[in-house]
């Protein structure tokens, strides 16, 4: 099935992915052909000057099909999600958002035939129950999370449109995301972020989960990457869609914290865990991202040390610049 993108709307635009994935979707097929939409305003040059952007709230499909219609739209990276944490302080509006947001965007796709959706899912589809090291892509999932809940529910109903309705929609389970552009919100691997930020303005990290705490994690330029040849495969080469696992790499809080001092050596990083410490100590350590690997030749190129390296100095780059 060779089919070629055109018009492309993006939901959670201002989000810490879709601000990155604006500008490489923007350079690929023209600033006017990518549509920004989030609920919040822009708030960066390239979101806000750039191209079209459209506040929108994924729950009113009135208005998001508007949008589709407006634009052209034949292609949707529907990026806007309510998280772990905040999915756990907030379980309603996680459902509603996760739920009702997604359900608009494949009833839109369905009735104006788009022709493909991108609709991430999570580590937090895996619960206490799926194996801690090495989970494979068809395992148990039993989250106790609302977000994992709603995650589950997003890749089973994503796979209901295609089977179903011959929609061409398409997923990665993405592991906590580490980024200097756009801090993360409300999520729980959010430590893995913020400690960057606070060993760099004051060289000091009060981390809220245990220090030998693994998770799967993924450094910004692969996560992008995954996403993009996800989107890229040859449609009739994928046995799945919406449930691709992909590994980038797994490393504790503590040797995460150590890894930095390499380079700030007088950061000091305590450890005081709060309700966010059970979500992690529910999801695996680690992942086996064997289909991705085989039906999209996926792979990721930056490892703890070289992430490190890169984000110390585009983040302090940028922080500096601030001041
Ligand atoms: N980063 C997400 C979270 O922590 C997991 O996908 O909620």
């Amino acid at each position: 099935m060779t089919r070629t993108t055109k018009r492309v709307l993006v939901t959670g635009a201002c989000g810490q992915i879709g601000s990155e994935l604006i500008p490489i979707l923007r350079q690929r097929y023209g600033n006017d052909s990518v549509v920004a939409t989030d609920i919040r305003p822009p708030e960066t040059a390239c979101l806000r000057d750039q191209g079209p952007f459209e506040q929108l709230n994924v729950c009113d499909r009135t208005t998001m099909g508007r949008f589709i219609e407006q634009y052209e739209i034949d292609t949707v990276y529907h990026m806007a999600a309510i998280l772990s944490a905040t999915g756990e302080e907030k379980p309603a509006l996680a459902w509603d958002v996760n739920i009702r947001g997604l359900e608009n965007v494949l009833e839109i796709a369905r009735e104006r035939h788009l022709l493909r959706i991108f609709c991430p899912s999570s580590i937090a589809v895996f619960g206490p129950d799926t194996p801690h090291d090495c989970a494979p892509q068809t395992t148990i999932l039993q989250p106790t999370t609302m977000y994992g809940i709603t995650k589950v529910a997003g890749e089973l109903l994503g796979e209901y449109y295609v089977q179903r309705f011959g929609l061409d929609i398409r997923g990665v389970r993405y592991p906590g995301i580490i980024s200097s552009e756009t801090p993360p919100g409300g999520g729980t691997t959010d430590y893995a972020v913020d400690i960057f930020y606070q060993a760099i303005l004051s060289r000091t990290y009060s981390c809220f989960v245990r220090p030998d705490t693994v998770l799967p994690m993924m450094y910004m330029p692969d996560c992008i990457k995954a996403t993009l040849d996800l989107m890229d495969a040859d449609f009739d080469s994928l046995k799945g869609h919406c449930n691709f696992n992909v590994a980038g790499m797994s490393f504790s809080a503590q040797e995460l914290a150590s890894e930095i001092q390499k380079h700030l050596p007088d950061f000091v990083c305590t450890y005081d865990p709060d309700f966010r410490q059970a979500i992690a100590d529910s999801w695996p350590q680690t992942i086996d991202d064997a289909p991705a690997r085989e039906e999209w030749n996926w792979h990721p190129r930056f490892d703890l040390s070289s992430m490190t390296i890169d984000m110390i100095e585009k983040l302090t780059a940028r922080l500096m610049s601030r001041s």
